[in-house]
């Protein structure tokens, strides 16, 4: 989330324009299949940027691209300014990543799914402490206390000891993000975190998302929840047919989009902001 103009000192400045994640000209084609056709996007360190789009607009296909879980066609990747990926367009001298750099390199980013596979025998504390002991092998003692801080800030500190099975899904999911954040991601990576809870337990998640945005952490967030991308976004990213064909503050987007699709995509978002609409934009404003 942005930080105000005036709570900004000059070298906060210039570390929050840096650029976390940058993706040039991402194309992606599964055989004869254009997914992905030339995606640029620049991320700057802290900020919460929400992709929408309608289902099968490569959303999805986008955030596998950036860890490296689909390879794109051509186009780079840079996080924290490591060139992770580079294809030229043409195939021709362009390089790509030595499998045994794979997950160094897939551990800049953390992912988090709709389905939140935590491992069933394990407590919440022993599934976020997994991956910074084992793969890692990072001190247990620095470990847990890291862990304990990062369940508690999803606001899990009374939950610690308890097993997956134990948990409700709004839990479940708030652990598998403690999980994800534990490997120390230059940027985490949100898929439709909300879409398989229950209604109930979806304001929980997206609260302590509101919580990790506010700590300062860079996000990219697929979801449908309009609402939720208002509230948390600093940038709201449109895609359409594996392009993106808006972006901009929620504000412009969700309120007043320009772009004939977009506009009927977030057509009754809008109908309902309507009301809302005084309300809105007085907190658009005091954000600056
Ligand atoms: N492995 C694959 N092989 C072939 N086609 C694929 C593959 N993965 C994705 N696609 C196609 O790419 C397009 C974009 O899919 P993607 O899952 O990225 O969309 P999305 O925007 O995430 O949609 P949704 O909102 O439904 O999750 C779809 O037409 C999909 O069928
Ligand atoms: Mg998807």
């Amino acid at each position: 989330m942005s930080v105000s103009n005036t709570e900004m000192t000059a070298a906060a400045a210039t570390e929050t324009d840096r650029n976390v994640l940058r993706l040039d000209r991402i194309c992606l084609q599964f055989a004869d299949k254009h997914v992905l056709k030339g995606v640029d996007l620049e991320v700057k360190q802290g900020e919460v940027v929400v992709l929408i789009g309608a289902s099968g607009s490569g959303k999805t296909s986008l955030l596998r691209c950036i860890n490296l879980l689909n390879t794109p066609t051509s186009g780079s990747i840079i996080i924290d300014d490591e060139v992770i990926f580079h294809v030229e367009a043409n195939n021709h001298g362009g390089s790509l990543i030595a499998p045994s750099e794979v997950n160094r390199i897939r551990s800049k980013t953390g992912m988090v799914f709709q389905q939140f596979n935590l491992f069933p025998h394990m407590t919440a504390l022993a599934n976020v402490m997994e991956g910074p002991v084992t793969v890692k092998r990072e001190p247990k003692d620095k470990v847990r206390s890291a862990a304990l801080r990062l369940l508690d800030l999803m606001g899990l500190a009374q939950h610690v000891d308890k097993f997956p099975r134990q948990l409700s899904g709004g839990q479940q999911q708030r652990v598998a993000i403690a999980r994800a954040m534990a490997m120390q991601p230059k940027v985490m990576l949100f898929d439709e975190p909300t879409s398989a809870l229950d209604p109930e337990l979806v304001g929980e998640v997206m609260k302590a998302m509101v919580e990790l945005a506010k700590s300062g952490m860079t996000m990219v967030i697929v979801t449908h929840e309009l609402g939720f991308a208002f509230e948390i976004a600093d940038r709201v990213v449109f895609l359409d047919q594996g392009l993106i064909a808006e972006q901009g503050a929620p504000n412009n987007v969700l309120l007043h989009p320009i772009h004939p699709r977009l506009k009927s995509f977030v057509g009754r978002f809008h109908e309902s902001a309507d009301l809302l609409r005084p309300f809105l934009e007085a907190r658009e404003a005091q954000r600056g």
